[in-house]
C-alpha cells in the first residue's frame, strides 16, 4: 500500500494538527520549514523554535524540514535535529516559492543552484544517520524544467527519498500539477519518489497514482479542515466505501483541535491561530461567512462553539 503523507504547511502543520491527520490514516507527516540557520543561533528556549520544532510523542514517523542556502548550516543543524532524538528523518525544503526565501537562495531558488543542492544534501548524509530527503517542485518556470537531472543529481548526493510538487516556482500554486513529469522522475530514480499536489480526494489518489507510479502521496491544501482527507483516500486504495464524518463530528474535532492549542500555547494564541482553521472546517456551508466574522470576534472557545453549532 503506498504510504500517505501529510505535505508540510507553514503555519499549520504543527503537532495538534498532524495528530489528527495520524489518527485518520496519514502514514507520516512533516513539520513546518524551520530556517537551518534560525535554529542554529537561536537561543535554546526561543518560544518559535520550541513550538515549530514540538512534537508528541504518539504521533506518528516525523521528519523535521529545514530550509536554508548554506550546507554547513544544513548540516550542522541536521546533526543537533538528530541528537534530539524526536524526528525519523530530515528534510530539505528545495520548493517554497515565496519571496523572502527565493531572496536568500533558499527553497526554489536551490533549483537554480543544482551544485549547491547537491552539496546541501552531501554535507547533511556526512552529518547524520538518520535518512535525508528533498521536497522540491519540478523547476523553477516552464522553460526550465529540470527536474529529472535534479533528481538524479540528489539520488547521487545520497538523498534518501524526493517528495516532488508537480508545479514550478512561477506557478506558485496555480495552474495544475503536472503528475507526467513526476512520473519521469519516479522512472529515473531508484530512491522513493512521493507525489505531490492536487490530490484532493479518493479519485484523484488513484489517478495520481496511477499516472506517477510513486511510492506515495503527499496531501496539503486538501487536509485543511479535513483530516478525514487520509480515511477517505485510505478507503479509495482498499477498494472500500468512505462516508465523511457528520457535521457534529467536524464540529467536535475542530473544538478538540482547538483545546488541545490552548493547553499548548494558551487560549489567547489558541483563538488566534485557530480562526483560519475554524474557517476550513465550516467552507462550503450555508453561512458560514457571517459565522466566520463573528468567530473572529469571539473572545471564548463557548462562543465560538455555540457559533459553529448555529451553521449545524
Ligand atoms: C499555506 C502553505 C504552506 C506551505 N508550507 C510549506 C513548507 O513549509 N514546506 C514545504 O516544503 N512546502 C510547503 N507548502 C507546499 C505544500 O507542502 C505542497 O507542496 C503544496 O501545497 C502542493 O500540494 P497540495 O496540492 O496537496 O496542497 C506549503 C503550501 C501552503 C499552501
Amino acid at each position: 500500500m503506498p504510504e500517505l503523507y501529510l505535505a508540510p504547511l507553514a503555519g499549520i502543520t504543527d503537532q495538534v494538527f498532524r495528530r489528527l491527520c495520524f489518527e485518520q490514516g496519514c502514514g507520516r507527516a512533516t513539520t513546518e520549514m524551520v530556517s537551518a540557520q534560525g535554529y542554529l543561533t537561536a537561543p535554546a528556549d526561543r518560544n518559535a523554535y520550541r513550538f515549530l520544532l514540538a512534537r508528541y510523542p504518539e504521533e506518528g514517523p516525523l521528519a523535521v524540514q529545514l530550509f536554508g542556502s548554506e550546507p554547513e548550516y544544513f548540516a550542522k543543524a541536521a546533526a543537533k535535529l538528530e541528537a534530539t532524538g524526536a524526528f525519523q528523518s530530515i528534510d530539505v525544503n528545495m520548493g517554497c516559492p515565496a519571496q523572502k526565501v527565493v531572496g536568500g537562495q533558499a527553497g526554489s531558488a536551490l533549483m537554480k543552484n543544482p551544485p549547491l543542492a547537491f552539496e546541501i544534501v552531501r554535507q547533511m548524509k556526512r552529518a547524520v544517520s538518520l535518512p535525508v530527503t528533498v521536497k522540491m517542485r519540478i523547476g523553477w518556470d516552464q522553460t526550465h524544467i529540470n527536474a529529472v537531472d535534479f533528481a538524479k543529481g540528489l539520488e547521487d548526493a545520497g538523498a534518501d527519498l524526493l517528495t516532488v510538487h508537480g508545479r514550478t516556482r512561477m506557478q506558485q500554486y496555480s495552474g495544475q500539477a503536472d503528475w507526467d513529469t513526476i512520473a519521469r522522475i519516479k522512472e529515473a530514480v531508484s530512491i522513493p519518489v512521493i507525489a505531490n499536489g492536487d490530490i484532493v480526494d479518493g479519485p484523484s489518489a488513484l489517478r495520481a497514482l496511477k499516472t506517477t507510479g510513486c511510492d506515495g502521496l503527499a496531501i496539503g491544501r486538501a487536509a485543511l479542515g479535513n483530516p478525514w482527507i487520509f480515511a477517505e483516500i485510505k478507503a479509495a486504495l482498499t477498494g472500500q466505501p468512505y462516508t465523511p464524518p457528520p457535521f457534529s463530528q467536524v464540529i467536535s474535532t475542530a473544538m478538540r483541535q482547538a483545546r488541545e492549542m490552548a493547553a499548548w500555547k494558551g487560549q489567547r494564541s489558541a483563538l488566534l491561530e485557530m480562526r483560519k482553521h475554524f474557517a476550513w472546517y465550516t467552507a462550503g456551508r450555508r453561512n458560514s461567512a457571517q459565522v466566520r466574522t463573528k468567530v473572529n470576534l469571539a473572545t471564548s472557545f463557548e462562543e465560538v462553539e455555540a457559533l459553529l453549532n448555529s451553521l449545524a
